[in-house]
């Protein structure tokens, strides 16, 4: 992602007013790529140049993290001839770096991260870390704890048996149920086939945590915020 130069600056340098960054730019004391640069409006891209002040390079935190609510109708992908894509969300990002951690279906609303950190998505979706992922779903009728009882067990869906997930009656929806459903796996489709399994269908589903990272309160569906790395890992890894 781009940014005026003098942004940038103040960015990297925390300390510096976006005035002394400006002065400090004019003063021929900013490098790009080992060119002094006095343009404080000059767009620099700092995961793909060089910064430096004084003589001294700028270190810029590499990685980025955006929880997306993702509305239904858009697809998880990083980009697509028909369709608007999840990172079609999110103005400016560079479409070659970031992508989607995992995938909703495309009507599937709800918490999705982005980000340009390979080592952190795979970490994230390794079966081995046992991150949960909790859904709401409405699920066609009445659903009762017997049936869903199987799959705190784990049910066999053919080509795979799902780990032990917990559910939780939430209320009627009409002549439906909504329940929450916490599973530690994402296959394809997984929420969906195991209330399959059960003898409903889902008509609604929102991913609404993942670890301890919830939805913030008051991000409509479409919108996004940006967590640190501090902050996405504690939440995440929380216990
Ligand atoms: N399970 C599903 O069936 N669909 C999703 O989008 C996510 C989990």
């Amino acid at each position: 992602m781009k940014f005026r130069l003098d942004r940038l600056l103040t960015k990297l340098v925390s300390t510096l007013s976006r005035k002394q960054a400006k002065d400090a730019i004019r003063g021929g004391r900013v490098r790009v790529d080992g060119v002094v640069v006095t343009d404080p409006e000059r767009k620099t891209d700092p995961e793909t140049e060089t910064i430096s002040l004084d003589g001294r390079e700028l270190t810029y935190a590499k990685f980025r993290y955006f929880l997306l609510n993702k509305p239904a109708g858009v697809l998880s992908a990083t980009r697509d001839k028909k369709k608007k894509t999840v990172l079609d969300l999110i103005p400016g990002i560079d479409h070659e770096r970031y992508f989607p951690v995992g995938r909703l279906d495309l009507d599937t609303e709800g918490l999705l991260l982005i980000t340009n950190d390979g080592a952190l998505a795979h970490d994230l979706l390794s079966p081995k870390k046992h991150v949960e992922k909790e859904y709401y779903a409405v699920c066609r009728g009445i659903v009762t704890e017997e049936m869903l009882a199987p799959l705190t067990k784990g049910v066999d869906l053919g080509d795979f048996v799902t780990a032990p997930a917990a559910f939780r009656i939430a209320e009627k929806e009409g002549c439906d149920t909504g329940i929450f459903l916490t599973i530690t796996e994402g296959k394809f489709h997984q929420v969906k086939r195991m209330i399959a399994h059960i003898g409903s269908e889902v008509l609604f589903l929102r991913r609404v945590r993942m670890g301890g990272l919830t939805i913030p309160e008051g991000l409509a569906p479409g919108e996004y915020t940006e967590l640190s790395a501090e902050t996405l890992t504690r939440l995440l890894y929380a216990k």
